[in-house]
């Protein structure tokens, strides 16, 4: 019997999976790692927390099973960190993640003096602050002495896989969200490795996602490791998002709405992203900054219950908006910050966790309202598929039926990749629009699409 190893190195937590040849998942192991906010804006995590988490949890994932049968091993990870090294392949300092917003100032130099129209010529996408290019752009000005240290630049996964394999290499999903990276083509764009002044050699070398970068002995095994993705094109293999017309949704620490499509779509409204897929072809993505995070936030910060606080009526007039760590996708502004609008001495805890999760819900359709193409359904993974009330909610909001997935969509779609193998997801259930809160909801939606403008006001007084 052979075995397949999935990583999810997520922002709260890496899962691991361990599945056999027909993709059955035998054991699953999640091990957490600190998060650094020390400045507003700022969002780090340290490489080598990373990198002992998966020690950890490869021991675990492995004990009483034959390390010898373990094929091949597939990292998903989150997409966009800045990673670091030295000469001799050392970390230099935190990684900047994904949901980082400290380089609005680089990201305005790059879409208003470089111009949006280039970069989409050359990368494909536009600059958000969270985006690779601009982090880097960021150290040269302010830490130029790391900058002159650095001799390689790579993403959370690649660094993993850097220290299984000692392989320095990337796949052609996450390299999509370097801002360094020529989509169309799946390979480095030499115009913006010039503007940012950084040699292609500081960089890892490319491959397709399934393909084999090298060989891990670590821990007993002599297994395979594949370029592997980044966690939303995992997820997508993990849910068998594939094909032109499916959508995945993903609602973890950020949320994201994911279209495959045959070819390089150039965006009309430049906030969804497009990238390459890890079967060969292209997705166009929208992404919010914060989703299953905000529920968290006000289940365990403000109201410390266990989430088993019920969930309020849409009727009321209570509004959240989601903009914890600024937001992505439509916006891109990083300044702005969330808000509850409409508390009154009536708001009880249920109305709150409502709006937070219609809020998100909302922000959510946003990036639906992106996409060229009407979706139909979608499938739904990641940890706020927890709740049947919120999926329900988000069937809603989004007027569309909802195939909600078993297993963890980006650690499910390592291993397959691993194992070059492709299966239909588990549906653990379906949840269709009930058409009177749809018109409600509607309704609703209309009003918070109001909000947004007020309060970017408020933020660019300062
Ligand atoms: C996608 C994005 C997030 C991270 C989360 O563009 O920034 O979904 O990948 O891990």
């Amino acid at each position: 019997m052979s075995f397949y190893i999935g990583i999810d190195l997520g922002t709260s937590a890496v899962k691991l999976i361990l599945t056999d040849s027909t993709g059955a998942i035998l054991r699953t192991v999640s091990k957490d790692y600190p998060l650094f906010q020390p400045h507003p804006h700022w969002s780090e995590q340290n490489p080598e927390d990373w990198w002992a988490a998966v020690c950890a949890a490869l021991e675990e994932l492995t004990a009483g099973f034959d390390t010898a049968e373990v094929k091949g091993i597939g990292v998903g990870g989150q997409m966009h960190g800045l990673v670091m090294l030295d000469e001799n392949g050392s970390v230099l300092r935190p990684a900047i993640l994904w949901n980082d917003t400290r380089t609005g100032k680089e990201t305005a130099y790059l879409n208003d003096v470089v111009g949006k129209a280039s970069l989409q010529a050359w990368t494909g996408n536009i600059a958000f602050a969270g985006f690779t290019a601009p982090k880097i752009l960021w150290v040269k000005a302010h830490e130029p002495d790391v900058f002159a240290k650095c001799k390689k630049i790579c993403l959370p996964k690649d660094y993993i896989n850097y220290r299984l394999t000692g392989v320095f290499a990337t796949d052609v999903s996450d390299a999509s969200g370097t801002l360094y990276f020529d989509v169309a083509h799946r390979c480095w764009s030499k115009e913006m490795l010039a503007l940012l002044g950084i040699d292609e050699a500081m960089l890892p070398a490319v491959f397709e996602s399934e393909d084999v970068i090298g060989t891990t002995t670590l821990f007993g095994l002599s297994a395979a490791v594949v370029a592997g993705a980044g966690d939303n094109a995992a997820a997508a293999i993990g849910t068998d998002t594939v094909n032109a017309g499916q959508c995945n949704i993903s609602l973890g620490t950020s949320g994201t709405v994911f279209l495959p499509t045959d070819a390089y779509v150039k965006t009309a409204n430049p906030a969804l992203h497009s990238f390459c897929h890890a079967n060969g072809k292209w997705h166009l993505m929208g992404c919010i900054l914060s989703a299953a995070s905000c529920n968290k936030w006000l289940n365990e910060t403000v109201l410390q219950s266990d989430y088993g606080i019920g969930c309020g009526k849409p009727e009321n007039a209570l509004y959240f908006l989601p903009y914890l760590s600024g937001e992505r996708c439509p916006h891109n502004d990083g300044d702005v910050r969330g808000a509850f609008v409409g508390l009154t001495h009536t708001t009880t805890r249920e109305d709150l966790q409502a709006a937070v999760l219609e809020g998100v819900s909302f922000a959510i359709k946003d990036c639906v309202a992106l996409c060229p193409t009407a979706i139909r359904s979608a499938t739904v993974c990641g940890g706020g598929t927890k709740s049947k009330t919120w999926m329900q909610m988000l069937s809603n909001v989004l007027g569309i039926e909802l195939h909600i997935i078993e297993n963890e969509g980006p650690a499910y779609g390592g291993a397959l990749l691993a194992a070059k193998q492709r299966h239909a997801p588990l549906v653990k259930y379906t949840v269709a629009p009930d058409p009177d809160a749809v018109a409600i909801y509607a309704k609703k939606y209309e009003k918070f699409k109001q909000l947004y403008p007020m309060l970017k006001a408020f933020y660019q007084e300062d």
